[in-house]
This record gives C-alpha cells, structure tokens and sequence, in this order.
C-alpha cells in the first residue's frame, strides 16, 4: 500500500494520469492495430535465428558496431526500400532507425518546437501528432482537405493569415500518401505545389510516409523528399503498419545539418537492438511479398467494413472506400457528437476513435469518426458496426431505424 504522497512533488503540467489496461474491447475499432494472422511469424523466427547466430555477439556494445544511427543493414535496406517504393535517393548514413515513427515525431517536435511556435497541418490528422503538439505548448492550424490531400488554396491562405500576424510555422507536417484518417493520397503535382509553397514562405515540411507502403489501388506518388531539390523535407516511415506495430520500429530521413542536430536530442543509447536486426534480416528476404499479401487482406477487410457501413448506416454515413491504409473516416449527421458516442459504445464493447480527436479544429471533427478495419475479423467488423448502429440510433436517432429493422 502506498501512503508516501509523490504526487504532492511531481511537476507543473504533467500529462492526465494514464488508464489501467483492462484488455481490448470486444469490437476493437481503434488505433493502429494490425491483422493479426498476416503477422509472418515463422520467418520473423527463422530471421532471428540466423541472424543472431551470425551478429549476436556484437549486442556486446551500444548500437550494434553500427554507430548511433542504428543497425547498418536495416538502414541499407531502407535506403534500397525507399529508393524502389518512394524514389528518395538517400544513404544509409541519412537514415535514424527510431523507437517507432512516434519517436521521429517527438525528435522533430524537440528540434523545432518552443511553447507558441505554430505548426501547420490537414485539418484531419493523427492524434498522436495534435496531443504531442499540445502538450508541448505548440499551437498548430489545420488546412482543409480535399480527396487529393491538403487543399493548395488553403494552405496558401492560413499562411497569408499567418503571415500577417507576423507568424513564420516551423514546419508543415503532411500525411500525403494514404493520409490518416481520411485514406487520400495526394498527387504529384500537387507535391510539388507544396514544395513550392512551404519554399516561398520559408517553412519546413515534415512527411510522415507511414502507411505509404500499404496502397493496393493506384500507384504510389514519388515522396515529397524524392522531389525535393532543397532539403527541405524531414521524412519519416515506420515497419509498425507494414510488418507489426510492438515491433517499434521506425525511421527518419533528414540531410546531415537537421540529422547532426537530432542525433543529439536522441538520448536513449539506441533502439531495441534485437528488432532491428530481425527485421533487417527479415525484411530484406521477404518485405516485397508480405506487404503484397498484407494489403489484399486489409483490401478485404476494408471491403467488408464498408459494406458493413452501408448496411447499416445507409446514407446517414459518408466515407470515401479507401485505397489503402486501415482507417475508414467517417462523417455522420451534425447531430451526432461523436464523443459521446465513443463512451457509450465503450461501454457497450465498441471502441471508435472520436473525429474531435482527430481534428485541428475538434468542434469540425465532432460528428466524424475513424474506425480501424485492420485488427478485427470480417463477422466481428459486421457485428461490431451493426452493433455500433444500434447504439448510434438509440442515443442519436441515427441511422433514422434502427440496425434490426429491415430496411
Ligand atoms: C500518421 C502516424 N504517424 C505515426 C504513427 C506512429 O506509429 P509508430 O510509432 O508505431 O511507427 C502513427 C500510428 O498510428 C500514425 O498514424
């Protein structure tokens, strides 16, 4: 039993105490969580025990007798991945392996951001990113998306306004290729409009490329770092979505005067030694032909989700059927506050993400919702969205019957 008062001694603006774990929910429909079966099991063993035969002795010293950028034949591979998928040409030397792209995120937040300092990005974006950027004291405007990505006219508008108010954004932090929530990828001409934009107006980008590898419909646009003429881009890419998110492995690309400046924020002696080098090992062999399977199985459940949504919801949900990714955005009717719903479908073993979570501007996310297609199976997806009706139409009125009803 504890009776010593820490709390009485801990500092100033701590983050709200965390939840105890009490297992996933019945219908899990939130965060990043992959499909379980497709995670390659008996090659991840076979990797790791050829690779520890080989290489186990260097685990002997701190970073693996690869220097504090991280185990050197994951950068190669890395390097050789993003040259074939995303057109970056980079050097192994150029690449960060991280703790999961998360901790690319906050070593980029640690660079650039001081408590006032302005981020801009899509008014729909990853949470993680607007927690981090609050926590931090940053202040961030969100720019309307259209299906291609981050509205050109808008962002030249919120930096006009910006830019009046004497404000110069650290950066631009962009989700192009298969955006999260909302699935769109943004074209090339577009990229290079931003790379012309954030040029003019003297602001970094950051591309966060995450899910750029799970696109099964259409070709992947060429990275807004392959287009770069400036170095102007920090881009980060992440093996959590392609292979298995415990996995925490990530990485960040930047050109040596940003990396030289991050390699001296990143205080933790390295990333887990162990997972860098099975997947390494793994990756080099295999990456092509999993992330090809993988994507037919997220394809499928995808499906079953959207199929699942229109069923139940008819027009009463908008979404666009999404081209990659595990993320389905949905919009429901204004009368819908999404939040609530998320506590009382919790309550009921329905876990949602709330669009207000998920937006720049939480009170134009309030009727939005992300559900994540890629953990469940296809019959928990259709009973959990079935279910998700029921509870939508009980508390909301919406769908206008109720998912037992024929329609
Ligand atoms: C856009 C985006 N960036 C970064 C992350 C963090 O992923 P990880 O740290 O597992 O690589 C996520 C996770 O969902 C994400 O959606």
């Amino acid at each position: 039993m504890t009776t010593f008062d820490h709390a009485a001694l801990f500092r100033a603006g701590l983050p709200p105490a965390a939840a105890r774990f009490n297992g996933f929910p019945r219908y899990n429909f939130i965060g990043g969580h992959n499909d379980a079966g497709s995670v390659p099991v008996e090659a991840l063993v076979e990797a790791s025990t050829n690779v520890l035969r080989r290489e186990g002795r260097t685990l002997a010293t701190y970073g693996l007798e690869s220097g504090p950028l991280g185990y050197k034949p994951l950068r190669a591979f890395i390097a050789g991945a993003l040259k074939a998928r995303a057109g970056i040409q980079c050097a192994a030397d150029e690449i960060l392996i991280t703790s999961g792209s998360l901790q690319a995120l906050d070593l980029v937040n640690a660079l650039f951001l001081a408590p006032g300092d302005t981020v801009v990005l899509e008014g729909a974006t990853y949470g993680g990113t607007l927690t981090r950027l609050q926590r931090l004291g940053a202040r961030y405007v969100g720019v309307e998306l259209d299906r291609d990505g981050m509205r050109m006219d808008q962002l030249v508008r919120v930096l006009d306004d910006l830019k009046a108010k004497g404000v110069r954004p650290k950066f631009i932090y962009t989700i192009p290729t298969v955006q999260n929530p909302t699935g769109t990828v943004m074209p090339e001409a577009r990229r290079l409009e931003l790379l012309r934009i954030a040029a003019s107006y003297g602001t970094a980008i950051f591309e966060d490329d995450c899910y750029a590898d799970l696109l099964w419909e259409g070709t992947r646009p060429k990275a807004i770092r392959a287009l770069d003429t400036r170095g102007q881009v920090i881009y980060c890419g992440s093996f959590s979505k392609s292979i298995a998110p415990a996995l925490r492995i990530g990485y960040l690309v930047a050109d040596w005067p940003v990396m030289s400046r991050i390699l001296a924020l990143k205080t933790d002696a390295g990333s887990g030694a162990l997972e860098q080098m099975v997947v390494a090992e793994y990756a080099s062999r295999h990456f092509d032909a999993h992330v090809a399977e993988l994507n037919q199985v997220l394809k499928g459940k995808a499906e079953a989700m959207a199929a699942a949504l229109e069923e139940q919801f008819g027009a009463a949900a908008e979404f666009a059927r999404p081209s990659g990714g595990i993320f389905i955005w949905i919009t429901l009717p204004k009368q819908v506050d999404t939040t609530r719903l998320g506590q009382v479908a919790l309550a009921e073993g329905v876990a949602l993400n709330p669009g207000a979570e998920w937006s720049a501007d939480a009170a134009a996310g309030r009727h939005r919702l992300r559900l994540c297609f890629a953990n469940a199976e296809p019959a928990n997806i259709r009973e959990g969205v079935a279910r998700l009706a029921e509870i939508c139409h009980r508390e909301f009125g919406v769908p206008k019957r109720s998912a037992n009803v024929a329609r």
